[in-house]
């Protein structure tokens, strides 16, 4: 077969993504039986109880399809945002939603604009539908906004802005940000990634929900549920935008993404403020933790608004990233961002953060 004949010639520039290495896959390669992961920002601290109670209770029916427009979730958080079902479109984690909403807007030649170091699946889905990626700069590890505002032009469909950023746990100040969305023009549609906006506390969380509900139509917010509500491998995301844009995105989107095994986890974990708080409070303080002992060790990092830490180690981060395998740790190289020597770690548990720290302080004397 010729591949290159068959190929979406889209694909041909994507960059494969690399997920964080699993527990099963380094303990076949590595034969280390207690391997820690710190690599794909999940919750460390579980999944709320009666998400997972729901499951076991709908086991008897999964031979059932389930509810194609999420109804009872999207009513419910509509409820608790205070904006209309209309406007929440729900899908296969927040990556279902962005496939979603990139197949519903991108046409070929479309300018889609996202800043240089950030989620790389916003490249993918608009390398896939040929939109043009434009690179904004960064400013040090920053988004700089301006440098957005300069790339907006007559072909722009799409700003990615995501908001604190992956990989480098940064949040932009909300007065900024409000401003940059004041400032865009009605014809781009700005994506505002919010999927580690939970863990952002007090000042620096900008109400987004609130600019859209005071009229931003060109404003669409993306939420996941894998690591605030601990869901990640069940796969659940939304989200909130105008009506109309909703519908569009629901006309083509695959009419069963969400299961009804997630759709009802959803709906449990929504209710359970109990595990929302005890997780935010738990990953605040191991990020003290974090902080205090990469002082100790004179690391830069950034001070991280999400449940992971970007960490300059100062040398090679794949070969960090290795020699912490080897103690059993796995992390993330940033490498895939463009960062050669920063590495990404998932805040986890105390006992996990100390044997990390343990790992670390081995692997940088070498
Ligand atoms: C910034 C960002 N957006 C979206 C996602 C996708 O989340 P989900 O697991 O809901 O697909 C991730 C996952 O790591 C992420 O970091």
């Amino acid at each position: 077969m010729n591949l290159s004949r068959i190929a979406n010639k889209g694909t041909s520039a994507i960059k494969k993504y690399i997920p964080g290495k699993s527990v099963k896959e380094a303990q076949a390669e590595l034969g280390i039986a207690e391997m820690i992961k710190l690599a794909s920002n999940e919750n460390a601290f579980g999944a709320a109880p009666s998400s997972v109670r729901s499951i076991r209770e709908l086991a008897d029916q999964i031979h059932v399809y389930p509810d194609s427009q999420s109804r009872e979730i999207r009513f419910r958080l509509a409820e608790q945002l205070g904006v209309q079902a209309a406007e929440i479109t729900t899908g296969n984690g927040a990556d279902g939603v962005i496939y979603n909403l990139g197949m519903a807007v991108i046409d070929q030649g479309d300018e889609i604009i996202f800043p240089r170091i950030t989620f790389p699946i916003y490249e993918t889905i608009s390398r896939v539908m040929r939109g043009i990626p434009v690179y904004s700069q960064m400013s040090d590890l920053h988004i700089d906004l301006a440098d957005i505002s300069r790339n907006i032009g007559e072909r722009t469909k799409l700003v990615f802005l995501c908001n604190p950023n992956n990989p480098t746990g940064d949040a932009l100040p909300p007065e900024e940000v409000k401003a940059f969305l004041q400032s865009v023009p009605d014809h781009v549609l700005v994506v505002l990634d919010e999927a580690y906006i939970d863990f952002t506390e007090g000042e620096s969380r900008l109400d987004s929900v609130g600019i859209f509900r005071d009229g931003m139509s060109n404003l669409f917010i993306l939420r996941s549920f894998s690591k605030i509500y601990g869901l990640a491998g069940l796969r659940f995301g939304y989200g909130i935008g105008d009506a109309d844009l909703v519908a569009l995105i629901n006309l083509i989107k695959p009419p069963f993404d969400v299961s009804i095994l997630a759709e009802q986890a959803a709906i449990e974990a929504l209710e359970d403020r109990e595990f929302v708080h005890s997780t935010v409070e738990g990953c605040s303080e191991e990020k003290r933790y974090f902080y205090e002992q990469l002082d100790k060790l004179g690391l830069q990092y950034i001070r991280s608004h999400t449940n992971f830490i970007l960490i300059d180690t100062g040398q090679d981060a794949q070969e960090v990233f290795q020699a912490l395998l080897l103690q059993g740790i796995i992390v993330r190289a940033a490498t895939l961002y463009s960062l050669p020597n920063h590495i990404r770690v998932t805040i986890g548990q105390h006992a996990q953060n100390e044997r990390f720290f343990e790992a670390l302080r081995e692997v940088l004397t070498i």
